[in-house]
């Protein structure tokens, strides 16, 4: 199938940064669908990722993936016939020195609750649970391994995610875990998005399908490349104590992905770093509330 036509598709966690996007890519690209979107608007949610998409094709509902009657009543009143999960406790450093409670009950028993008020949904024709390369664990540095589909199940922390540091935009030094060896592999958040809009298009039910860009760089690299874009010194640098367990490489093999779902990624970050950094600081006032609402005083990479 290659359109949503004018199906109602339940997108949670669609106020956070992935979601968003991808609430933008398919009202765009699926011009007769209908979005309902449920978020809590922790600190990482924002409505205001949602500026300027049409009222008539986005339901917004504030609401939380673990309340069991708001889920049930929403399907029945949406008759949704696709679901993407997005809605999750996604920082890590809130899951090792905050409440590692928040993560279970969102992650785990908000998944479950929403599962279970899906599966009741007759409507239902397909869902999409969106996780994270850091389930499978680490891979050594110096390594050609990817993790598969098939690679087991090892995470490090409650969760583990690194994001891009707007210290550097305020003039702060860029705050680096560890030796800043730490390799990731980076994607664009279209490209990301494209890949989910066909998983829920042209996935099989009960795959798994990885999703990367073959695009590996560590956070050193990443911060050298901000330090050149600002002009600024490596003495912008600056190295704090590492995080606990933390995970020296991921890297994915997307080739089922590539394959099956016929997708492929269209940004690289040599490319479009530049148009990211720009984007960051275009939204000066954007990315300031973005962190109030988050009380980041620091971002680490
Ligand atoms: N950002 C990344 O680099 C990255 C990498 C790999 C995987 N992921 C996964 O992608 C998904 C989206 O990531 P993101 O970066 O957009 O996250 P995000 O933190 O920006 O957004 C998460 C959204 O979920 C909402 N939310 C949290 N708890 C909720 C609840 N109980 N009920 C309803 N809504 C709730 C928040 O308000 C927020 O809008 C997550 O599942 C994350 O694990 C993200």
């Amino acid at each position: 199938m290659q359109s949503f036509g004018r199906s109602t598709i339940v997108v949670c966690g669609g106020a956070g940064f992935i979601g968003s996007n991808f609430i933008r890519q398919l009202l765009a690209g699926h011009p007769k669908a209908r979005v309902v979107c449920v978020d809590a608007l922790t600190y990482a949610g924002n409505k205001e990722n949602l500026k300027g998409l049409p009222a008539r094709r986005l339901i917004f509902i504030k609401g939380d993936i673990a309340n069991k009657a708001l889920m049930a009543r929403l399907v029945k009143k949406y008759k949704p016939s696709y679901g993407i999960n997005f809605a999750a406790e996604s920082h890590v450093d809130r899951s090792i020195h905050g409440n590692a409670e928040e993560f279970v009950r969102t992650n785990v028993l908000g998944t479950a609750v929403l599962l279970g008020a899906l599966r009741d949904a007759k409507s239902l024709k397909k869902f999409v649970q969106v996780s994270t390369d850091e389930v499978y664990g680490a891979l050594p540095l110096h390594s050609k391994k990817k993790f598969t589909e098939t690679s087991p199940l090892l995470p490090n922390s409650p969760y583990a995610s690194s994001k891009a540091a707007a210290d550097l935009m305020e003039g702060k030094p860029i705050a680096i875990y560890g030796d800043g060896l730490y390799v990731r592999d980076w994607i664009h958040v279209d490209d990301h998005c494209s890949a989910l809009v066909l998983a829920l298009l042209r996935g099989e039910p009960g795959e798994v399908y990885n999703i990367g860009a073959d695009d590996e760089v560590s956070n050193i690299a990443l911060a050298r490349r901000m330090l050149a874009y600002f002009k600024k010194s490596e003495s912008d640098v600056l190295y704090v104590k590492d995080r606990p367990g933390h995970d020296r490489r991921y890297a994915i093999d997307a080739s089922k992905a590539r394959k099956a779902l016929g997708w492929k990624p269209r940004h690289y970050l040599n490319k479009s770093f530049k148009m990211t950094v720009e984007w960051y600081l275009k939204n000066g006032s954007w990315v300031k509330r973005a962190l109030k609402r988050a009380g980041v005083a620091n971002a680490h990479i």
